[in-house]
């Protein structure tokens, strides 16, 4: 590992890296990809054993924190993310100000970028509290903000939260809620959501990650920050794959069309990728499509549902698998392959499959922003690049050009 700082600071010279990849922008303790083992752990625990043994308002604490909660630690924790659930009345005004078709990724970037207009509170990043406060707001405001934005698109009055339901429980029942008070939770769909939740919690420096970190680095408020992040998360390179996944595999529909997928996937000339496949950092199974896959069985069986669309993904894994391109280029599902297929089961639209992940990924952008505005050594973050236009030239006055 070159220490560029000081490369720079004695030498002059500076990296040329497209796209990162090899660049690391921070240190952090949070999260640790072995992306060619495919291992995933957070502040030191696999993601296997958080999403099987723990709850995502555990692992978000773990997250936030450093370490696993007491009991008591996790009761104050839950009971302040519940304290904060709620959004100001105002906020309805600014929904109603969208068009119904409006996508719930486009008023989440909105909404969320527009708390910072009513927690003057917490927008103090210089003040640990504040930024604590800050942190606990979004986490626990965000299923009020996706649930809205889903009962704002389909007519539907907005439902209130419910602070005796868990984190999920209460997403849910403020999601499918018609009406609420007769809504009950389904704990098959609640455990299944909450472990999507973990397996979504954080992922390091990625694309959505360094936005947070690269606005936060300039001194913006958190609620800026984190509708930065929601804006990169949508792009289907990104977040945006687990709904294109989902649209791929219908579109595929059969078994027997698959090759006719396969082939165009590899084809130089059609710009057609395998959505849900491939990673920047694993070169091997995804750790978390792994888990998800497990989770979509236990999902259709225990809800009855025969989907014939998880047959078309399974089989679609088998072949990709086993065809020379995929192998070579080290391409395996990744976390997005499989979890539309549960998401569309438990009854969300595709277009909310985004402003899920968006939900469950607040806790890492928040973690990661705290963790680098507690570091001494923050600076703004500030790309340099290689200038490829004229060299210097006299102005033209307009008559003569
Ligand atoms: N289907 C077909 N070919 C692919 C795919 C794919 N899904 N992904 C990568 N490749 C090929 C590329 O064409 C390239 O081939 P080449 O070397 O012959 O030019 C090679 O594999 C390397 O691909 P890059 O795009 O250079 O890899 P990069 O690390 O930049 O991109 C990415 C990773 C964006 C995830 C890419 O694999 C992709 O577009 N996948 C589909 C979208 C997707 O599922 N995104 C979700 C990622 S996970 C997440 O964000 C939560």
């Amino acid at each position: 590992v070159v220490d560029i700082r000081k490369l720079y600071s004695e030498t002059g010279l500076f990296t040329f890296d497209p796209g990162f990849k090899s660049t690391a922008s921070c240190e952090s303790g949070l999260t640790y990809i072995d992306g060619g083992e495919g291992i995933l752990l957070h502040r030191g625990y696999s993601i296997e054993e958080l999403s099987e043994r723990s709850s995502f308002m555990e692992t978000s604490y773990l997250l936030l924190n450093g370490e696993l909660p007491t009991k008591e630690e996790l009761d104050n924790f839950t009971y302040t993310i519940t304290r904060h659930t709620m959004v100001n009345e105002q906020l309805n005004q600014l929904y109603k100000g969208f068009r119904r078709d409006a996508h719930p990724m486009a008023i989440m970037c909105g909404v969320v970028g527009a708390l910072s207009a009513f927690y003057h509170d917490s927008t103090d990043i210089a003040d640990p509290d504040q930024r604590k406060i800050a942190s606990h707001r979004l986490i626990a405001k965000m299923p009020t903000i996706a649930a809205m934005a889903y009962k704002y698109s389909i007519g539907q009055p907005f439902v209130y939260p419910d602070n005796s339901l868990s984190y999920t429980g209460n997403f849910l029942r403020m999601t499918f809620g018609v009406p609420a008070e007769e809504y009950v939770v389904d704990p098959v769909v609640e455990q299944a959501l909450d472990r999507i939740f973990i397996l979504h919690a954080d992922h390091e420096q990625n694309a959505s990650t360094s936005t947070v970190r690269l606005a936060g680095s300039s001194g913006a408020n958190p609620f800026a920050c984190i509708a930065a992040g929601i804006a990169c998360l949508w792009g289907p390179a990104h977040g945006g794959a687990n709904e294109a996944a989902l649209n791929m595999l219908h579109e595929i529909g059969r078994p027997e069309r698959i090759p006719e997928y396969i082939e165009r996937a590899k084809d130089k000339n059609d710009p057609f990728r395998l959505m849900g496949f491939g990673h920047r950092v694993y070169k091997n199974y995804d750790p978390r499509a792994t888990v998800m896959r497990k989770t979509v069985r236990e999902v259709l069986s225990a809800l009855n549902v025969q989907d014939p669309v998880f047959d078309v993904a399974l089989q679609l894994e088998e072949m990709a698998l086993s065809d020379d391109y995929f192998v070579e280029k080290k391409l395996f599902p990744n976390v997005d392959f499989y979890s539309g297929i549960i998401l569309s089961a438990i009854g969300f639209p595709t277009t909310m499959f985004t402003a899920l992940f968006a939900l469950a990924r607040t806790v890492g952008w928040v973690s990661q922003w705290n963790e680098m505005i507690s570091d001494p050594a923050q600076t703004i973050g500030r790309p340099r690049q290689l200038y490829t236009g004229p060299a210097a030239r006299p102005f033209v006055e307009i008559g003569d050009r």
